[in-house]
């Protein structure tokens, strides 16, 4: 009978811990998607909660510089074989669990079913011992970027007042209602001149979503353009650390606060990676 009860709260507590997936994403290239993905990771991981970072960008990811990690290895380690997940992962700031990106996503069509369900199986244990799990995704609309999404939990749209990074949020927000994303979606307005000009792009995206695709999406927030965050990336540390006290920090720690309590709310039931599977094969 304690045996049944010790197997059962263990089992809850495997449920409870099994992590939310937030994909950062965009449809222009340059909008902010890993600053954004990599700092909102760092507060998460800062408020207590297991978080693993995974730089999704199979070819050019560079969340390492961002993390200062000089990663040894990443997923392309893992796909060849030569390494268990465990040995892939970096320890970033605030002990932020961070996967390295950049190699040929290509790959993966390519494998056998054998090592298919290897790697399928090494991912999976990280959802197992995350609570939270942040994928910083390419730019575009490519196969891999709809798949990463599809299979989160919630989506955070990123882009910027400028008409081309709008249009192609708007793309991006058209695959994933037009693929049925059962997920939540939000969206960022990220480099605004003002936080009315922010305000302003959150509304005429928001408003076309609605009358065009007949759908939500919710307000993240604005971050304003600020060259301390350049200054952070050259120092190769997340802004957040690097000037704590600034208004961008501010920004990015309420919304990391916000997401980690909408979070508690959402969950798409499936295996994130499985479902990332199915994208894939
Ligand atoms: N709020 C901001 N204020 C000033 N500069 C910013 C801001 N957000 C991002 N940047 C700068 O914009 C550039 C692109 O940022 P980042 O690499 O995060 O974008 P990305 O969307 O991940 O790009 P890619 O599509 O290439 O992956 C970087 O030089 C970064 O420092
Ligand atoms: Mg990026």
């Amino acid at each position: 009978m304690r045996n049944e009860a010790t197997c059962l709260q263990q089992r809850v507590e495997n449920c409870q811990r099994k992590a939310k997936v937030l994909a950062v994403t965009s449809g222009k290239g340059g909008v902010g998607k890993t600053n954004i993905a990599s700092n909102l990771a760092v507060c998460l991981a800062a408020s207590g909660k297991k978080v693993l970072l995974f730089d999704a960008d199979m070819s050019l990811g560079n969340s390492d510089i961002i993390m200062g990690l000089n990663s040894k290895y990443n997923i392309s380690h893992l796909i060849s074989g030569r390494k268990t997940v465990e040995e892939i992962i970096n320890v970033g700031p605030e002990g932020l669990e961070v996967i390295c990106g950049s190699c040929g996503l290509e790959e993966l069509a390519n494998l056998s079913e054998f090592q298919r369900q290897r790697i399928l199986n090494e991912l999976s244990k990280l959802q197992n011992s995350n609570d939270i799990i942040v994928i910083d995704n390419a730019a575009g609309i490519c196969k891999s970027v709809v798949g990463f999404c599809l299979s989160a939990d919630h989506v955070l749209v990123v882009t910027t007042p400028q008409a081309t990074a709008m249009a192609d949020a708007y793309a991006m927000i058209k695959v994933l209602v037009g693929n049925r994303f059962g997920g939540r979606m939000s969206l960022i307005v990220n480099m605004a001149e003002s936080m009315k000009d922010g305000k302003r792009t959150y509304q005429q995206i928001s408003r076309v979503v609605k009358q065009f695709l007949n759908t939500h999406i919710y307000d993240a927030g604005v971050l304003l353009r600020d060259e301390r965050l350049n200054s952070a990336v050259r120092q190769r540390k997340p802004v957040v650390l690097a000037y704590p006290k600034s208004r961008i920090s501010s920004s990015l720690v309420a919304l990391a606060a916000k997401l980690s309590k909408g979070s508690a709310a959402l969950h798409n039931g499936e295996g994130f990676f499985r479902k990332v599977a199915d994208w894939f094969f």
